[in-house]
């Protein structure tokens, strides 16, 4: 829906609550009176088994028929894991043909970062800090898909990630509350349309909430969030989410303080239903209700059941709770017949948005030529450009076509088609991908010389003879190193972040072969590379780029496309220094740059060292901060100048400064508008991303910019729980990452 239809639709809707002279909050999902029209219609022919029926949703698995009955009798509202379109067709024909009522199924299924085109894992899609290029790939993923039937994904995953050891870091947007907010609105808009049609595809936004903070960065794990941060860091990005229109949204696993979200009535009811005014679906997360039993919160599937309708749940996935026992507890008066309504009307307002009564079936010829259409490689590959961050570079890259004659490829990811899909990418064929060393060897015909060195990331070797005699006769050698897919993603923690196996054994055997090596690292999170830096003169961190990893990055390291990705997570020096995240609150004692350890005689004895906040052994910085990734050329920004010195609370602040290309390649930079409150009634992050802008010039092009920041943005949650601007001194920052520039300083009244 577009924003004139939005409005359209909100006015109509606030209309026709006011001739039922009722009040009505505004819709989130931009339903009409007609939609709600046909909603009570279809809700009062329903019987209470209907209902419960259309709150169930089962993985599909098996025969059609295995499901046929119950889908004739009411008594599934939508399935996952079902991609064929032809199936998909007769599983609608049964519902809408042979079911009572003739309601169609919601089909849903994790596209996660593209369906068949694979794009960049949604980590890589943030380091590109580019929205509008997010966007167009949830488009692609949605037009592929729902060709297919699938009208549901369950993206974006919103949850803050500060911990790297987390394997699900990869499928977020990193550590960034507003860089998170940013990517998920891109993603809904994407994924949505800009109008409903059969290429909609509905988002949901999950996991609610604070899933992303488990402790120790183990799956699953509970957290232990304030409200305070739930507020400030964790749900602006769902609620963003939902202001753009996002028309479902997932319950998370796992416990915060103490209560499992699926049945946590204050996120869902309070904050979600209540403050929001979502009028969406929400569903729980695979067997989350279930697994409410697992953390004792509920003695079994009965009181689960009871427990996730009471908090505001109103779709079960896959646990059979609601099925199996809603009906009953209605009947009891455990739990009151509304609730069952409202939860029918949100799964009903989805499938009559979508125009699934309407359009029920797929055109199954249709489906496959849109399937890796040229256009959607081509965008995969553009996103795969953007998203890759040049972390070292010490004049290696680019290389130059006509100067390297022989090209040495070598490392475990070289050629790992399913690998550099990512993970969450069921249904991208390795068929289809290109991997780097097919895109040289197209490229650089009879050049290319592959030797792996290593099969597998985690393999172990001792010595690497055959790789480094090739590396000697070769004009460069270009490394591919990281993590296979399925060393992130769900269930798939890590506690050590190095480099796995002997790839940096490999890697430093390569340099002593004195040839110029490249370093490309395809990882699901920010790997701990420090040690494997000095080992090579330029380091491209592409996460898992998908489908046109190959060409894209080999565009990238011959500069037919230049860097501009920009890492949206800290890079860690260590694994101990976890969590180390840029907008970390002011401490007491802010670090000042003291002695480590590696300065101290050992007979030093007792002695002060500082005593401020740091690690004796690693100090307190990252390897790379956020919001930092290098270019081929370089960039300056100065004059960086405020319009005004002070601002009402309702005001805007306008920023201009001047950014130049001080190199000899044209580029792109990610300008980044950072904020700190100086003092507030709680102690406030020592940066706040507030702004972002991608630029690009010219060499030797200098461009006055303006970002303007509205003084609204800088409200948070204090003291008093009311989230508002604090008046006061505020610094802000114009950077290429979060730990340059100067401040310039203004005043909020
Ligand atoms: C469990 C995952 O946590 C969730 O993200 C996913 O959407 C569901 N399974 C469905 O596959």
């Amino acid at each position: 829906m577009n924003h004139r239809t939005r409005i359209l639709a909100l006015a109509a809707l606030l209309a026709l609550a006011a001739s039922c002279g009722q009040p009505q909050k505004p819709s989130t999902v931009g339903t009409t009176p007609e939609v709600e029209r046909r909603v009570e219609q279809l809700l009062s022919q329903m019987t209470l088994a209907e209902k419960v029926g259309q709150m169930n949703q089962v993985s599909a698995g098996g025969p059609v028929s295995n499901y046929a009955d119950a889908l004739r009798a009411g008594q599934i509202g939508s399935i996952l894991n079902e991609v064929d379109p032809g199936r998909i067709n007769e599983y609608q024909r049964i519902c809408v043909e042979e079911s009572r009522l003739g309601i169609p199924l919601l089909v849903g299924r994790d596209v996660i970062h593209g369906f068949h085109t694979v794009f960049p894992i949604p980590l890589g899609l943030a380091a590109t800090f580019d929205p509008a290029l997010v966007e167009e790939g949830a488009r692609v993923a949605s037009v592929e898909a729902t060709a297919q039937g699938i009208r549901w994904t369950f993206s974006p995953m919103l949850d803050i990630a500060r911990d790297p050891r987390w394997g699900r870091i990869a499928e977020g947007s990193g550590e960034d509350t507003w860089l998170d907010a940013r990517m998920g609105e891109a993603m809904v808009r994407g994924y949505q349309g800009a109008q409903w049609d059969a290429t909609s595809m509905a988002a949901c936004v999950k996991h609610f909430v604070g899933y992303g903070a488990a402790e120790g960065g183990r799956d699953y794990n509970s957290t232990f969030l304030t409200e305070r941060q739930l507020r400030n860091v964790y749900l602006p990005p769902f609620e963003a989410a939902v202001r753009a229109g996002a028309m479902t949204l997932m319950t998370s696993f796992n416990d915060n303080d103490g209560v499992p979200s699926t049945g946590n009535r204050f996120v869902v009811k309070d904050v979600l239903r209540g403050e929001w005014g979502f009028d969406g679906l929400v569903v729980t997360d695979w067997d989350s209700m279930g697994e409410m039993i697992a953390h004792g919160f509920g003695a079994d599937r009965k009181e689960v059941a009871r427990q996730a309708i009471d908090a505001g749940v109103d779709m079960d996935m896959m646990t059979y709770g609601y099925i199996s026992h809603l009906e009953e507890l209605v009947r009891s008066g455990a739990v009151k017949q509304s609730a069952i309504d409202d939860a029918v009307r949100n799964i009903l307002r989805v499938k009559i948005m979508l125009g699934l009564f309407e359009n029920p079936y797929v055109d199954v010829e249709a489906a496959a030529p849109l399937q890796y259409a040229p256009a959607h490689l081509e965008a995969a590959r553009r996103t795969a450009e953007e998203s890759a961050v040049l972390l070292k570079n010490d004049g290696v890259l680019p290389l130059s076509a006509d100067k390297v004659r022989t090209i040495l490829v070598t490392g475990p990811m070289a050629d790992a088609p399913h690998d550099q899909l990512g993970t969450w990418a069921f249904d991208g064929q390795k068929e289809h991908t290109v991997t780097p060393l097919q895109a040289l060897r197209e490229r650089f015909p009879g050049r290319v010389v592959y030797v792996p060195g290593l099969k597998y990331t985690r393999e172990h070797k001792d010595r690497f003879d055959e790789v480094v005699a090739v590396a000697r006769r070769a004009d460069v050698v270009l490394a591919f190193l990281g993590e296979e897919a399925i060393l992130s993603g769900e269930a798939h923690s890590l506690a050590d972040l190095n480099l796995m196996g002997s790839q940096s054994e490999l890697l430093a055997a390569l340099r002593s072969a004195g040839k110029p090596v490249v370093a490309t690292v395809m990882a699901g999170r920010p790997l701990t590379i420090e040690r494997d830096l000095p080992n090579c003169g330029a380091l491209l961190y592409a996460f898992h780029p998908g489908t046109m990893g190959g060409p894209a990055l080999v565009n990238l390291i011959f500069g037919d496309a230049t860097p501009s990705g920009k890492t949206p997570v800290t890079f860690l020096r260590t694994v101990g220094q976890v969590p180390l995240y840029y907008n970390h609150n002011m401490t007491g004692r802010p670090y000042n740059g003291e002695t480590l350890l590696a300065d101290i005689e050992p007979e030093a004895g007792q002695t002060s060292l500082g005593n401020t906040s740091y690690y004796l052994d690693y100090g307190a910085y990252p390897l790379f901060p956020f919001g930092y990734g290098l270019s081929y050329t370089s960039f300056a920004y100065s004059g960086i100048a405020l319009d005004k010195g002070e601002y009402p609370v309702d005001g805007t602040v306008k920023v201009s400064f001047t950014l130049s290309n001080t190199g000899s390649r044209d580029g792109t930079e990610v300008a980044q508008l950072y904020v700190r409150d100086l003092v507030g009634s709680v102690t406030r992050p020592v940066r706040e991303l507030k702004g972002f802008r991608r630029i690009s010039l010219r060499a030797g092009e200098s461009r006055t910019v303006e970002m303007e920041l509205p003084v609204a943005e800088l409200a948070f949650w204090g003291l008093d729980g009311v989230k508002k601007v604090e008046p006061g001194e505020f610094q802000l920052w114009v950077a290429g990452d979060s730990a340059s520039g100067e401040p310039v300083s203004f005043i909020v009244r």
